[in-house]
């Protein structure tokens, strides 16, 4: 089809409130907006991996992505949620005589950084939400006062890519970089990756490295995240691996390389992506799981169905209601006495949250029942000692749409919530933190969507057709619709119930 040529003008008539148009202007796309009564353009793909943006939602001044929903200010097209980080070109556009017409690219001009002055903030990891805390305040003109400790080799990356394209091999390592914290605008935060955190000073206001240093804060933010559960049956076992680094990701890929049958532990969305990620890099895959099917527990049996035959049709086997009893580096017995050659083994289990420092530090941590477990932080994201805060993984916070607290493991989430702690603690935003979570996960070609929140799902009505891969599950807690999936042609409504949800 071919596009509208938007120097050329449209008809005013056609563009339609918050139904954006897509078009080009030269050689660029272009999407065209009418919003609250002004139209406005836009370059036409997001920033974060290219969607097409006439496809997203506009509301509340912003337009969504529809893959990752990040979110874009359609003031001047700075990306204001996570994902995405870098804006978007802002077109001048005229209105006359009926007929709209972009006539040039803007001059990119950023607020004003802020002349607040918050004092030293000492960021522990550089993960999702780290880095999205460090970018905001970056953002902003604070850069120069904030310090990201990482115990990771690697400067910060996108770690969805670690199980996905990275891992399948459609990924460079480079491709994976997150980008410098604060886009280059100020000064930048200093970075020091390979630094473990050992110990909190509290009283002292400082954090102790493994190399003996003391960095002392003014506000300390934790991002430490989560890491991967090992059973005990495997912690000394050979060609075993777990994912939640690039570096472990290279170790795989490296025994990848000389192995044709790979066992996956465990059907969670991580051991999922990586047999998916494996089998497309063209290994035998073997799934062991002790759930009856994979994925139901989150979203309902019809969804795990789903999953599992879009698996077995790449050739995946899976050998469900099973446990391992033991693996000797090349040969997995089951429970039942099967035996699977593999000449590795990925483990994907679950993980937990990293609350060592935490907890000698003598912060509150959540109960694992009421809240998760992690540590337990107020809407504010704030913990229970003064100047230290708690965001992403290791986060459990009151959840105002659901009434109470919940520990989310998501890679939005946890930039969502740096990048709203980085606007509170500038002033910039009030109440408390309350958006709404979404993950997605990507295997083979299908890409689904999930919003909301649901412990243990007691109910769900479905729409669409499961099994053709076009489908919105609702997804029931004490009798109410608390969380969707979606996949395919639906997945705007997951946009369309966030954007909902967030407004609740
Ligand atoms: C392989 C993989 C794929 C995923 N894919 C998806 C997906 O597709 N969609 C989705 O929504 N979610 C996905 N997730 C989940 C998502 O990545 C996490 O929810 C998210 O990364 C959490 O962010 P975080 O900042 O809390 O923790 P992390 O990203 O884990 O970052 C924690 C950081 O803290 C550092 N750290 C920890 N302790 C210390 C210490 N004592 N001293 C110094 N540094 C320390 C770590 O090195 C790390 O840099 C995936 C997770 C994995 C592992
Ligand atoms: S492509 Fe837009 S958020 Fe990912």
């Amino acid at each position: 089809m071919a596009t509208i040529d938007l120097g050329k003008g449209m008809p005013a008539a056609d563009l339609h409130d918050d139904k954006p148009v897509a078009g080009s202007f030269g050689s660029e796309d272009v999407i065209l907006v009418r919003h609250r009564g002004k139209v406005c353009a836009f370059a036409g793909k997001c920033t974060h991996q290219g969607a097409p943006l006439e496809t997203g939602l506009v509301i509340d001044g912003t337009v969504r992505c529809p893959w990752h929903h990040a979110r874009f200010s359609l003031n001047d097209g700075e990306a204001v949620a996570a994902p995405a980080f870098a804006p978007l070109d802002k077109f001048t556009v005229v209105e006359k005589d009926g007929v709209v017409t972009v006539t040039g690219k803007e001059e990119q001009t950023r607020a004003t950084p802020s002349t607040r002055s918050i004092g030293k903030v000492v960021i522990v990891g550089g993960g999702a939400a780290g880095h999205a805390c460090a970018d905001m305040l970056a953002r902003s003109g604070l850069g120069g006062d904030v310090t990201i400790l990482s115990d990771d080799a690697d400067a910060p990356y996108d770690r969805t890519a670690v199980s996905k394209d990275y891992l399948a091999g459609d990924a460079e390592r480079d491709d994976t970089a997150l980008p410098e914290p604060g886009l280059g605008r100020g000064p930048a935060p200093n970075v020091r990756t390979g630094v473990a955190v050992t110990s909190i000073d509290v009283e002292g206001h400082a954090v102790v490295t493994d190399d003996q240093d003391h960095v002392p804060y003014d506000i300390l933010v934790l991002a430490t995240g989560a890491m991967p559960v090992t059973p005990d049956s495997l912690k000394s076992a050979k060609n075993v691996f777990v994912l939640r680094t690039l570096a472990d990701a290279d170790a795989l890929k490296a025994a990848a390389k000389d192995a044709r049958r790979a066992i996956v532990l465990g059907a969670s969305f991580i051991g999922l992506e990586a047999a998916a990620s494996l089998t497309q890099a063209g290994l035998n895959v073997a799934v062991v799981a002790r759930d009856s099917v994979p994925l139901a527990k989150v979203a309902g049996p019809e969804v795990g169905a789903f999953v599992q035959a879009l698996h077995e049709s790449k050739g995946v086997t899976f050998h469900l209601d099973r446990g391992l009893k033991q693996f000797d580096g090349h040969t997995a017995t089951l429970d039942d006495g099967t035996t699977l050659e593999g000449d590795l083994l990925v483990i994907g289990v679950g993980v937990e949250p990293r609350i060592d420092l935490a907890k000698a530090a003598g912060l509150r941590l959540a109960d694992k029942d009421a809240g998760g477990g992690g540590v337990a932080v107020d809407a504010q994201l704030r913990t229970s000692a003064t100047g230290i805060y708690a965001i992403g993984d290791i986060a459990s916070y009151p959840d105002p749409r659901l009434g109470h607290p919940i520990r989310v493991e998501h890679w939005v989430h946890a930039q969502r919530q740096g990048q709203w702690l980085a606007r509170s603690l500038l002033g910039a935003v009030t109440g408390g933190y309350g958006d709404t979570p979404f993950f997605w996960t990507g295997q083979y070609d299908a890409s689904l969507h999930y919003v909301g929140h649901v412990a243990k799902p007691d109910d769900r009505r479905i729409e669409g057709d499961v099994e053709a891969g076009d489908f919105a599950v609702f997804l029931k807690e004490d009798g109410k619709e608390q969380a969707v999936m979606t996949c395919g042609d639906r997945d705007e409504i997951a946009l369309e119930k966030e954007a909902a949800w967030d407004a609740a």
